[in-house]
């Protein structure tokens, strides 16, 4: 078996500090005001933190910045040290779990077995591995009979699951959810909030509107309005803050 310390990926996990920063973004749609402006914050080990806004605010633009899907016109962002550039993303994409915001983005094998042990065949899990592994996370997210189901069959809260178990095969030490509780009932994202605090991640960084559950999860929280990063506080407060919500757009109660 390779030792350990010769595997590259074992040493970048022994970087001390950042796992993930942000320095600086700027992002604008083609022909468009800036979306994101200048946005610096870091993640360090152990984080989970929240990403709130308005609809529009600039959450997904910003996680999709994050994980190289689309380039800023300014500043940078690391990923455990590592720049997030075109010819790093394979690298880093193999620390990374993304969630997106619309689970059929994420799905695009046959059955719902074969999506969720793609991703870990890919980077060379033997078949009988991946299976096992896929088959608990069927049984975790109850998804057990529809392993050998077309995932059009699901509905949108099953396909999110599915989505989501299929992040989790590939075991990444840090995970960006973007609304992962969309489609889901109140069992099913006390389920979830249990999955999430059990997994030994390195940090978690979590777009979603549902205060609530964001404050079963998350420690921290960044509110984005206007382009910035408005907030970058701890959440409990700020869950009980509901006039400084309401101005930014996120009245607690509704
Ligand atoms: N492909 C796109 N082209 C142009 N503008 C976009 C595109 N996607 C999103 N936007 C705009 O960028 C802003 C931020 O969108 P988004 O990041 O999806 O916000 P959020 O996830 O917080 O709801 C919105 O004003 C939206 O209209
Ligand atoms: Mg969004």
């Amino acid at each position: 078996m390779k030792s350990l310390t010769s595997n590259p990926l074992f040493l970048e996990s022994q970087i001390p500090g950042n796992v993930l920063k942000v320095e600086g973004l700027t992002y604008a749609y083609p022909q468009q005001q800036a979306v994101l402006r200048d946005i610096s914050f870091s993640l360090n080990l152990g984080d989970r933190v929240a990403l709130m806004g308005a609809t529009g605010s600039g959450k997904s633009t910003l996680l999709e910045n994050i994980i190289g899907l689309k380039q800023p016109q300014k500043g940078q962002i690391w990923i455990r040290n590592i720049p997030v550039e075109p010819n790093t993303l394979t690298r880093i994409r193999q620390h990374i779990g993304f969630g997106f915001q619309d689970a059929n983005d994420q799905l695009f094998m046959p059955t719902v077995l074969e999506d969720i042990t793609f991703g870990p065949r890919n980077y060379g899990t033997p078949p009988a591995i991946a299976i096992d592994k896929a088959r608990q996370l069927l049984i975790d997210f109850g998804l057990e009979p529809y392993a050998n189901r077309s995932v059009h069959e699901l509905s949108g809260g099953q396909r999110r699951l599915v989505a989501l178990a299929a992040i989790l095969a590939l075991e990444p030490d840090i995970l960006i959810l973007d609304e992962p509780t969309t489609g889901l009932d109140p069992a099913w994202r006390r389920t979830l909030a249990h999955i999430l605090l059990q997994l030994p991640a390195q940090a978690m960084l979590i777009a979603s509107h549902d205060l609530h559950w964001l404050g079963r999860v998350t420690q921290r929280a960044l509110v984005m309005a206007g382009g910035y990063i408005s907030i970058n506080a701890e959440i409990q407060p700020l869950l009980q803050d509901w006039q400084t919500l309401e101005r930014v757009g996120l009245p607690i109660d509704w």
